[in-house]
């Protein structure tokens, strides 16, 4: 490309052409060339709507009309104040306030500051040190990746992370599972590795711990063993220590339910939450406190210690409280749970007899396919074979768009594609999806 036809925007990979999007209608996106592409991936589990919901548009356009912004150092506006009572309502035990932001990693930048905060104004300023767990994803601010533990992600910026978080073994039950081990005793033997890690720090450094309650992109949508997350309840409770849910993909009806941790019975203290809040149509994320932790901070100091010029956005909160209002009015979380099961089984069924579909996983329409060179061993492709980057292409060419990624085993070695259409994908969709990425799968791995 010519000087002068070359594009100043700073791509994600600079040696890629993208196709430019040109238009979003329910589940496809079309591109300038006028080709179509199934968005089974909703980008990264974000278009939970599919494209172009009128009501979702409507609504953005008439907060635009009214009151755009407003900055919260000096006012709050409707549109916020009735979004979050709106998810105070429907999360788990029903008391939280809500901070919004502009993503999530923004969201867990802010449950950082907010859980250490807490403590302080506790008297409790020796806790120091964030728990989190190896393979997880949290964000790419330097604070979200500091808590993350997959080492791709953190390679380039070791030296400069925050390095009072530790990192224990994910809860991934199809690889540290053992031979005859139920999943209940693996998901206590799990849960035990928190409380081996306090004792080694200490319980009076410990200031919260930190899991995806579904983990996506790292490990492919790996649900929580049962009875997992109880028992880390416990273990918090026990020793002071913050429970902090990340649910900024699992969240907002994916796994269909609002909010993923309702599946496992447990409350938390802090939810992160983001890309199903504003469906794609918005950049918003928020971090939901429990209630009586926010009125610690209102007895305390009063002011939580953080901010930024956007946070809680009018037109970002109308675009997600009608987010909100469809899915209610569509029934489309109960919706993603029925087609959960439906895609599932169809995936099932079309790679029941494939070598190298290792497992298939998830948790309603947060779903993920291990990629394995041999079956009966789980052993993964070696990483220079790339057949998760060449996934991405084939599917591209095939019309598809998912979500692969490669270190499922241990940061650096295995793949695994996501799956995430949005809520409204129809049984002639589902069929669509499975041809194109069992297809896409052959061609990446042939
Ligand atoms: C579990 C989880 N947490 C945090 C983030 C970061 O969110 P964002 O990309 O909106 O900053 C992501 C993004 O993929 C995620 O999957």
């Amino acid at each position: 490309m010519s000087e002068t036809n070359r594009s100043r925007v700073f791509y994600r990979h600079l040696k890629t052409d993208y196709p430019s999007a040109a238009a979003g209608s329910g589940a496809y996106i079309t591109d300038a060339s006028g080709k179509q592409y199934l968005d089974a991936s909703g980008g990264a589990a974000i278009s939970c709507l599919g494209h172009g919901h009128p009501r979702i548009v409507a609504a953005i356009k008439q907060q635009l009309d009214t009151m755009a912004f407003a900055h919260t150092r000096f006012f709050t506006n409707e549109a916020a104040e009735e979004l979050a009572a709106v998810l105070s309502d429907k999360a788990p035990g029903g008391a939280w306030r809500v901070y919004f932001l502009s993503g999530g990693s923004e969201a867990n930048e802010a449950a950082i500051k907010l859980a250490r905060q807490l403590h302080v104004e506790r008297g409790e300023a020796s806790r120091d040190t964030f728990i989190a767990r190896q393979q997880s994803y949290h964000g790419n601010t330097i604070g979200a990746l500091s808590l993350s533990g997959n080492p791709h992600r953190r390679e380039v910026f070791e030296p400069v992370l925050m390095h009072q978080v530790r990192h224990i073994a994910p809860c991934f039950s199809y690889r540290l599972r053992q031979e005859g081990e139920s999943e209940e005793a693996y998901g206590a033997r799990a849960a035990g590795a928190l409380t081996a890690e306090i004792d080694a720090l200490g319980a009076e450094r410990a200031i919260a711990f930190f899991a995806e309650t579904v983990v996506g992109s790292t490990l492919g949508a790996v649900p929580p063993a049962p009875g997992y997350f109880k028992q880390i309840r416990q273990i918090c409770d026990d020793t002071g220590t913050l429970m902090i849910l990340d649910e900024v993909m699992a969240g907002m009806g994916r796994t269909g339910t609002l909010f993923s941790c309702e599946q496992d019975g447990v409350i938390p203290d802090m939810i992160s939450i983001a890309k199903g809040l504003g469906a794609g149509y918005q950049s918003i994320g928020a971090l939901m406190v429990r209630a009586e932790l926010a009125d610690e901070i209102e007895a305390g100091s009063g002011f939580f210690q953080h901010g930024h010029s956007y946070v809680g956005h009018p037109t970002a909160c109308a675009a997600a409280l009608e987010v909100q209002r469809v899915f209610d009015d569509e029934n489309l979380i109960e919706r993603c749970a029925k087609v959960g099961t439906k895609l599932r089984s169809a995936l099932a069924e079309t790679f029941a007899d494939h070598p190298h579909i290792g497992d298939i996983r998830g948790r309603g329409l947060l779903l993920g396919i291990e990629i394995v060179k041999n079956r009966e061993t789980k052993a993964p492709f070696s990483a220079k074979r790339n057949v998760s980057a060449k996934l991405k292409s084939r599917a591209m060419e095939n019309g598809l768009v998912c979500y692969p990624d490669s270190g499922t085993v241990d940061g650096l070695n295995g793949d695994h594609v996501l799956i995430a259409p949005p809520f409204i994908i129809t049984d002639g969709q589902i069929s669509e999806l499975t041809d194109k990425l069992s297809r896409s799968i052959d061609a990446a791995i042939g």
